[in-house]
Formats: structure tokens, C-alpha cells, sequence
């Protein structure tokens, strides 16, 4: 009975991978990073432009270091100047004298600004070096913004022509986007509600993840152990690569890896970045208790804005959950067995680079439903990105007591 519950889940697992490559996604089917240009007013040679890029994904944040955003321009329109970004490479400007323009580059590539940004360099909601939490997480911090004022470009509504090619580069990759398309104009709202006001032109382009596309091998697996029994199960081997003698370091005693240069990943037999550890500590009879575990292998990473999902029958009921904030999550599926974790502010919302503190964890209790008796997760999620899980017949063995206290 219960290993068909897992075999499954294994096989709708497989079916969710494969589904991947046509980035839907079916925890989040309508997640997106929608971009949206709001030509605020006309210039002489151009526009001012306010560039809005927001997260509408449920689960997947945009990481340290952050977005980069590129594009083609449609003829030969240079960024006069930039507020809350920057582009990379100020490219070609030698046919100009005098004001010389901010980038001339045929395809710019911009990012965002630090934190310590000047304040007459910021507008709202910029200046986050990149980062953009997942909506799920926080709706607030979800959002990225800058202004860009465009010359050599048309100045009416007719003449000006959109950018090509968008291209958004995150850490981990995974995004395609889509042509820009003009939607009817934004109106804002002023902050007493009194008046209204509207872009001149509004276009938008809507970019979308692949965690094929992305990494065509995992970066996260799972672990298993129980208070009934010693033995750890561990992740698969080569959940997420096979090591050798040059892809991987090796842990010293200080936990500062050797030769962090040449490889960033500890070396483990199951190569992942990211594993999510679950302890079952107890079990009384309306009641589990978990120890979750997220450990980060990476020297070379931290993850800033982490989120983790996980499934299992009576998390739609947790009554107690320690250090993460708990989320019930109610996707479009027949089952509401699914929680969105993630770290408290300035706390552990950052999972730090691979070493002593490159951990975060969670001490939670489930209630039983009565029904489903499950002492492990069905389906484990960080950032999004589907984790491996260890063979159902390589659990800790359940005595037939079910060690029920
Ligand atoms: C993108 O996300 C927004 C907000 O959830 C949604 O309204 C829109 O339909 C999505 N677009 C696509 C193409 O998925
Ligand atoms: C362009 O502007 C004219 C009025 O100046 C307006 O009627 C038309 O709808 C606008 N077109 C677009 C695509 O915004
Ligand atoms: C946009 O990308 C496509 C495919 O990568 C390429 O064929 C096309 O020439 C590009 N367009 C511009 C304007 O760069
Ligand atoms: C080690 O593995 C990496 C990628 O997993 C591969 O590129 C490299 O060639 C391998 N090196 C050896 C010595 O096998
Ligand atoms: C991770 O964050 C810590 C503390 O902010 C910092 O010292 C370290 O350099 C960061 N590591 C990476 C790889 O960015
Ligand atoms: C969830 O837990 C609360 C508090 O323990 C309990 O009152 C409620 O009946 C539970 N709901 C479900 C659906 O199990
Ligand atoms: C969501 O659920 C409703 C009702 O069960 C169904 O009609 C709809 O097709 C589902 N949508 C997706 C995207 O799965
Ligand atoms: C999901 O949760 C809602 C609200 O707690 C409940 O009404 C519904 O019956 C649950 N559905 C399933 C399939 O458990
Ligand atoms: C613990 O689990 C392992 C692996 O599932 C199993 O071989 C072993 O018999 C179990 N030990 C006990 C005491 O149940």
C-alpha cells in the first residue's frame, strides 16, 4: 500500500520533469517574470522609459548576484542615461560630442544597482543588486525597477519601434523570453488616490523558466532518516553528476573547502549544490515531529531569497514550525498536501556559501490526518527546482509497530 503511494508519486514526478521542457510548471502553472515598459514622456531624439520587471512566480526567486536584462535595439538608439541600473558596457560612442551617452552598445546588458546606491540614483523599488524574492515569499520585494531615457529612437507613438530579442540571464539560467508585445497603456494612481495618470505607450514581454533549460541535471536531492533507525538514507548517488578528482574539493577540517578556485562544489557522492535533509524525530499519535535540514555545498554561492516546497500528506496542517515561515500553498491539484518554506528576514533567509554556516533548519510538527500514513516527503522543491529523491525501497524500514509512541 505505501510503496504504491510512492511509486506514484515517482512516476508523476518523472511526468513533472519531462513536463519541464515545456516550462509549465504544475505546482505554479501561470509563473512568469513579466517585464513591462511604461514610456513616461517624449523627447527631443527619444523616451524616458520606466522599466518594470516583477516576479510573478510563486516559488522561484531571482538570486544573488541577480538579474542581468538584455536586449537588441530595432535601429540605432543609444541610452542617454540610466536611474536605479546600469548597463555593462558603455560599447561605441565615438560619433558623439559633447553629451556623450550612457551606453551606445547595439545590445545592452543591464544590471541592477547596490543597495548603497546614492539616493538621487535610486527610483523605487530598484537598487536590490538584482534580487527579487518569489511571490510567494514576499509580493513586496517580487519587483524590480528602473528608468531609462532612449534617444536616437522615434518619439511618437508610430515611430518608435520596440527592442528585439529580450534576454534575461539569472544565476542558474533557465529563462526564454517572448517578443514585446503593446498593451494598453498603464495608469497610475496617485499615491491620495486623486488623480490618475497614463503612459504614453505601454509594452510588455513575458519571460518564463525551464529547469531543463536550465540544468539539464538536478541541483537538489533529498535524505532520509528516522528515530526508529540509525541508518541514513542517503541522497541517490550521482543525483546530480558523478565526482572525480577535478570537479569537486574536498572538505578540510576548518570546513573551508581546498582549491576553491579550480571547483566550487564540495565533493559528495551525490554531487548536488543543494540537499534537503528530513528527520522524523517523533511520532506520537496525532502527531509527527521533523527535523528539515538545508544544506548548501557550493563554496561559491549563496542563496539569497530561498524558497523550499514540500509535499506530504499532513502538511496543510502544521501546527508548529520553527525558524522558517510556513506557508499552506493551494496549487490547481487535486491534493492540498503542499507547503511553501522560506527564511525570516536578516535570520536565515540566506543559505550561505558551503562551510560551517551553510545551513539552515526547521524543526516542524504535523498533525495526522487519521487517513494517510506517511512518515516522508512525496515531493521536495528548493527554489523551484525539483530535488531526488532516494528510491522508495531504500527508506528507513517502518517496523510493523510503526514505532508509535
Ligand atoms: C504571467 O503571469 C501573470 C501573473 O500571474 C499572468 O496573469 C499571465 O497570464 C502570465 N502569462 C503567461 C504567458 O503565463
Ligand atoms: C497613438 O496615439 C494616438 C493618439 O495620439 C492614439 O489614438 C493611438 O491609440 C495610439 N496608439 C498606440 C498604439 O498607443
Ligand atoms: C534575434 O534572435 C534570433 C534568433 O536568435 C536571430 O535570428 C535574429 O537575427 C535576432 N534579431 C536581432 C534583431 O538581433
Ligand atoms: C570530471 O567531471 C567533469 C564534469 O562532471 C568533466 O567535465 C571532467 O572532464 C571530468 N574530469 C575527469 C578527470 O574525469
Ligand atoms: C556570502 O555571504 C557572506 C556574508 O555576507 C560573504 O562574506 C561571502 O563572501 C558571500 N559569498 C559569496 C560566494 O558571495
Ligand atoms: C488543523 O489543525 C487545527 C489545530 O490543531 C485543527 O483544529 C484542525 O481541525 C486541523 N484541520 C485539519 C483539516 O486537519
Ligand atoms: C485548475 O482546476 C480547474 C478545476 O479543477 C480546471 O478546470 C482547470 O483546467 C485547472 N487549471 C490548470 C491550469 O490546471
Ligand atoms: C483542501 O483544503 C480545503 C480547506 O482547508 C478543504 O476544504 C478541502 O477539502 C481540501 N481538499 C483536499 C483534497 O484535501
Ligand atoms: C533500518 O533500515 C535499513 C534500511 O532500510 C534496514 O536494512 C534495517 O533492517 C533497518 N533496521 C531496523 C532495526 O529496523
Amino acid at each position: 500500500m505505501e510503496s504504491n503511494i510512492f511509486w506514484n508519486s515517482y512516476t508523476f514526478m518523472l511526468l513533472v520533469l519531462c513536463s519541464g521542457a515545456a516550462a509549465y510548471d504544475a505546482l505554479d502553472p501561470k509563473g512568469n517574470i513579466t517585464i513591462k515598459w511604461d514610456l513616461i514622456s517624449w523627447t527631443p531624439d527619444g523616451y524616458v522609459a520606466v522599466v518594470t520587471m516583477n516576479n510573478f512566480q510563486m516559488y522561484r526567486p531571482i538570486t544573488s548576484p541577480g538579474w542581468t536584462l538584455g536586449w537588441t535595439w530595432a535601429k540605432n538608439e543609444v541610452i542617454w542615461a540610466m536611474m536605479g541600473a546600469q548597463a555593462t558596457d558603455q560599447g561605441d560612442c565615438s560619433k558623439f560630442r559633447g553629451n556623450i551617452p550612457h551606453s551606445c552598445e547595439k545590445k545592452p546588458a543591464i544590471v541592477d544597482l547596490l543597495p548603497n546606491t546614492p539616493y538621487n540614483q535610486q527610483i523605487a523599488n530598484c537598487c536590490t543588486g538584482g534580487v527579487m524574492a518569489s511571490m510567494g515569499k514576499d509580493p513586496s520585494a517580487a519587483l524590480s525597477a528602473f528608468q531609462i531615457s532612449v534617444g536616437s529612437a522615434g518619439n511618437t507613438n508610430t515611430t518608435v519601434k520596440l527592442p528585439k530579442n529580450f534576454t534575461l540571464v539569472a544565476p542558474g539560467g533557465g529563462y526564454t523570453c517572448g517578443p514585446a508585445k503593446i498593451i494598453r497603456p498603464t495608469r497610475f494612481v496617485t499615491n491620495d488616490g486623486l488623480r490618475v495618470t497614463q503612459a504614453m505607450m505601454t509594452w510588455r514581454v513575458i519571460c518564463s523558466y525551464s529547469q531543463l533549460l536550465a540544468s539539464p541535471k538536478p541541483t537538489c536531492c533529498v535524505s532520509l532518516s528516522s528515530f526508529h533507525n540509525a541508518s541514513i538514507t542517503p541522497c541517490p548517488s550521482c543525483s546530480c553528476g558523478c565526482h572525480n578528482s577535478s570537479n569537486c574539493v574536498r572538505k578540510t577540517p576548518s570546513g573551508k573547502g581546498v582549491n576553491v578556485r579550480k571547483a566550487e562544489l564540495q565533493c559528495t557522492k551525490h554531487m548536488c549544490p543543494i540537499n534537503v535533509h528530513w528527520h522524523v524525530k517523533s511520532n506520537y499519535n496525532k502527531y509527527w515531529s521533523v527535523k528539515m535540514t538545508i544544506t548548501n555545498f557550493n563554496y561559491r554561492f549563496n542563496y539569497t531569497q530561498w524558497t523550499l516546497i514540500v509535499q506530504h500528506p499532513n502538511l496543510n496542517n502544521a501546527t508548529q514550525v520553527s525558524s522558517f515561515s510556513y506557508k499552506p500553498l493551494m496549487p490547481n491539484l487535486s491534493t492540498n498536501d503542499t507547503a511553501l518554506f522560506y527564511g525570516r528576514k536578516s535570520y536565515n533567509d540566506v543559505l550561505m556559501q558551503a562551510g560551517p554556516k551553510g545551513n539552515v533548519h526547521s524543526d516542524l510538527t504535523l498533525e495526522k490526518d487519521g487517513k494517510t500514513i506517511a512518515l516522508f516527503p512525496r515531493r521536495v522543491y528548493f527554489n523551484g527546482n525539483l530535488c531526488v529523491m532516494p528510491s522508495p525501497d531504500s527508506y528507513p524500514f517502518l517496523p510493523s509497530s510503526a514505532g508509535t509512541r
